[in-house]
């Protein structure tokens, strides 16, 4: 019988860490200096002086555009929301969003090469399909997102949930947060996204699978988790107890650490500031601040080899919180904003044209017969 040669100076290396996989010119993620950069624009000046819907052509055409226009609004087609509305009103709120724009996809048959057209629309659809489910779950009809066309991507998710004008000063932190969050090199979602872009598939195909990657939380279903933490911390007295016991028991503290950066995470800098300038609630943004004090003093003894800081989800949870989302809408409005990442990259991967497949090592049994049928 055949038997299965031992594999020789092979690495098997299973987070795929250091491995190259694909050259881009949309971000550029500097884990060792801190930095993040959209097409060489840097993240605070991008979130402090920009806009999303500005982000977003950065991202898709490759140049900051000379006015600051809206993206067209997506109207939800009947088969969209006919797909929301035969969910149970108990479904997650991402889940809801996938399966909105599975419904899209299916209508449309998108068909490949993806358009930056196509993108456009599939950003513009999230804040429409996310507010209409939150507002079916509560016995409430959904609103019509074109009554919000003057308003940004990040402004009509806030109109789509509540029905009204959002506060300005909200609507310009969640631009702000969707602004940090709308790119990151090749993350998880976004890699899937270009798994499936590779194999010649539509973009509504390859942005049902970046939602899914997105939702587990060691990715995007972190910030609601960072809201429970500092709740159960309750106090700055009890923080230094809490993350002691924690750490002990083996459990990650939320809102730290990251593969790529080795220094605080950028985005958590430009968040901070988001959420100081919104000043919501003074007083949960201080227990955060001082909480993370504690946190990074811990972790750096608890794990001194690793430099484990601050990443995104703490300070967007802060964000999220201040513009009034309930916490099951955060990972939700992280999908819609980084829907300008994945689709940037699935243009990117079209224009290479390469199938991603990279190989598994073989460590089952050897061939062996089938057992006789009983
Ligand atoms: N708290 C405590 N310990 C941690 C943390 C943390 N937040 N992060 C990493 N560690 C420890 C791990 O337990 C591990 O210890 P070990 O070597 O004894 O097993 C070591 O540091 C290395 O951890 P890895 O999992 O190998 O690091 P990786 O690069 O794969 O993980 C990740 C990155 C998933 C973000 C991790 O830091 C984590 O789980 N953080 C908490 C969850 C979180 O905040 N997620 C949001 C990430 S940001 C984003 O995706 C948008």
């Amino acid at each position: 019988m055949a038997t299965i040669a031992p594999v020789v100076g092979i690495t098997v290396n299973s987070g795929l860490e250091g491995v190259v996989a694909a050259e881009t010119s949309i971000s550029l993620v500097d884990g060792q200096a801190g930095r993040l950069l959209y097409r060489g624009y840097e993240i605070g000046d991008l979130a402090a002086h920009g806009s999303y819907d500005r982000v977003v052509a950065l991202l898709l055409d490759g140049e900051w555009p000379a006015r600051d226009q809206p993206l067209p609004v997506a109207n939800l087609t009947p088969a969209v929301l006919g797909a929301l509305r035969n969910l149970p009103t108990s479904a997650a709120p991402l889940d809801a969003l996938r399966t909105g724009v599975s419904a899209f996809g299916a209508e449309r048959r998108m068909g490949y090469p993806p358009s930056a057209d196509q993108a456009r629309e599939l950003i513009a659809l999230g804040p429409a399909v996310v507010g209409a489910f939150a507002r079916l779950r509560d016995g409430k009809e959904p609103v019509d997102i074109a009554e919000a066309a003057h308003l940004g991507v990040a402004g009509r998710l806030l109109y789509a949930i509540s029905g009204e004008e959002p506060d300005p000063a909200k609507a310009r932190a969640l631009d702000a947060y969707f602004t940090v969050c709308a790119e990151h090199g090749l993350n998880a979602s976004t890699f899937t996204a270009r798994v499936i872009t590779s194999t010649q598939s539509d973009l509504a195909s390859a942005v049902c699978g970046a939602v899914g990657a997105l939702k587990g939380r060691l990715h995007g279903g972190a910030p609601s988790e960072v809201r429970d933490q500092l709740t159960q911390i309750g106090d700055v007295e009890h923080a230094e107890q809490w993350i002691r016991e924690a750490l002990a028991r083996g459990e990650r503290l939320m809102g730290f650490g990251h593969r790529i950066y080795k220094t605080m995470d950028p985005r958590a800098a430009a968040l901070r500031q988001v959420a100081e300038r919104l000043a919501a609630d003074a007083a949960w943004l201080q227990l955060a601040i001082d909480v993370e004090d504690v946190a990074l003093r811990l972790l750096a003894e608890h794990k001194p080899e690793r430099a484990l800081k601050t990443n995104v989800e703490y300070y967007a949870s802060i964000v999220l919180d201040g513009v009034g989302l309930l916490t099951d809408l955060y990972t939700p409005a992280f999908a819609v904003a980084r829907t300008a990442g994945w689709t940037a990259h699935a243009l990117e991967q079209s224009a290479q044209g390469r199938l991603i497949r990279p190989d598994a090592l073989y460590v089952g049994p050897d061939q062996r017969p089938l057992p006789a049928a009983a």
